[in-house]
């Protein structure tokens, strides 16, 4: 029954050469290698192809066995192929599906929203807490001439606290410009511009050649206020500050103040505020200077001292912040870690 380089037409060669075709179809993982295998197995070479072509040349009395083994190995690998053709055609259909599925209760990707440092907000509220009692908000620049930052605050050229307070000076050293050491210099300012009774809170960042650690940075905020008006005394001081550190740590919160000494203010007092929840106990911590303005800073701005009198204080909004959030180290409010921001809330 052999035909020229065709094997005989028996039963184990039939379903090896089907058997064959069905692992290939089997092993095809994508439309594309179930062609080739198609091609191999089903197509015009294929071995069961070429049993077919060898028909007609089994003996008469044989063909008809023959024919039909070949054509039910023919069939098995039709089926075998078809049958294929469809698990991958679903599989292909459903990677594709999934690789374009759309996940609509994703949160979808947005640009983060920026927020305004805690130190400006809390700078910007504290503004608002002398707003709302009738205060005006000024500013002024924090490249200071010397004589606002010092000589008008009735420091001396040879004052200690001028070299005390480590200034920046600006080169060259004879345009006496400075980095503003306080917000001071705009009380100066404020008094030689502004009509009197005069009330002023003046917000701003200060420079002083400290090195950055937990409780000093070289850069810091303060807020200065001035209030200028007749038969003003230490208990209008008194009276304001206590405002503000209610408001600034509630109802509760209590300030003393300790006599001190500063310049361009007599008497001068030191103010604490009373922390009753400080870790470690409760405790008095210092807050911030105050005093009456000085005669001599008033006659400086054209202020007749018997007709008015004035108070003065000043504050720094870095400790505010720390008491009033419990932080231990300042280095956390300069680093920029946004991370520190949004524990105050993403305010715009
Ligand atoms: N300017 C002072 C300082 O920076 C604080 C202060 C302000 C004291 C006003 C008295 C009156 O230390």
């Amino acid at each position: 029954m052999t035909v020229s380089g065709t094997p005989a037409i028996t039963e184990t060669a039939i379903s090896q050469a089907a058997d064959a075709a069905i692992a290939a179809f089997s092993a095809a993982t994508t439309v594309a290698e179930l062609r080739l295998a198609r091609a191999a197995h089903a197509g015009e070479q294929s071995p069961l192809a070429q049993f077919n072509a060898s028909l007609k040349s089994v003996a008469p009395e044989d063909r008809a066995t023959a024919g039909k083994l070949v054509g039910q190995g023919r069939a098995r690998v039709a089926e075998a192929l078809s049958a294929r053709e469809a698990e991958l055609a679903v599989a292909e259909e459903n990677a594709r599906l999934a690789a374009e599925a759309v996940d609509v209760t994703a949160v979808p990707s947005r640009w983060r929203t920026g927020s305004r440092h805690p130190l400006s907000l809390l700078m910007e509220h504290m503004g608002d807490v002398f707003v709302a009692m009738g205060w005006e908000v000024a500013e002024g620049p924090e490249l200071e001439n010397e004589w606002f930052n010092f000589d008008s605050l009735n420091m001396d050229e040879d004052h200690p606290a001028r070299s005390e307070q480590d200034t920046f000076f600006i080169d060259p050293v004879d345009a006496h410009l400075v980095l503003r050491t306080q917000t001071s210099p705009v009380q100066i300012r404020s008094l030689l511009t502004r009509e009197l009774p005069l009330y002023v809170v003046s917000p701003g960042k200060v420079f002083r050649k400290d090195e950055l650690d937990a409780t000093h940075t070289p850069v810091f905020h303060q807020i200065e206020g001035i209030a200028i008006d007749r038969g003003l005394t230490m208990a209008n001081l008194r009276g304001t500050l206590e405002h503000l550190a209610r408001a600034m740590f509630g109802e509760e919160a209590q300030i003393r103040l300790r006599p001190n000494y500063f310049p361009f203010t007599e008497p001068s007092a030191e103010m604490d505020v009373w922390q009753p929840n400080a870790k470690g106990g409760a405790r008095w911590v210092e807050w911030g200077g105050c005093g009456m303005v000085n005669r001599n800073v008033l006659r400086a701005a054209g202020i007749d001292p018997d007709e008015y009198q004035g108070f003065a204080f000043g504050m720094g909004i870095e400790r505010t912040l720390q008491f009033r959030n419990d932080m231990n180290d300042m280095r956390d409010m300069v680093e920029g870690d946004i991370r520190f921001s949004q524990q105050f809330g993403m305010v715009v």
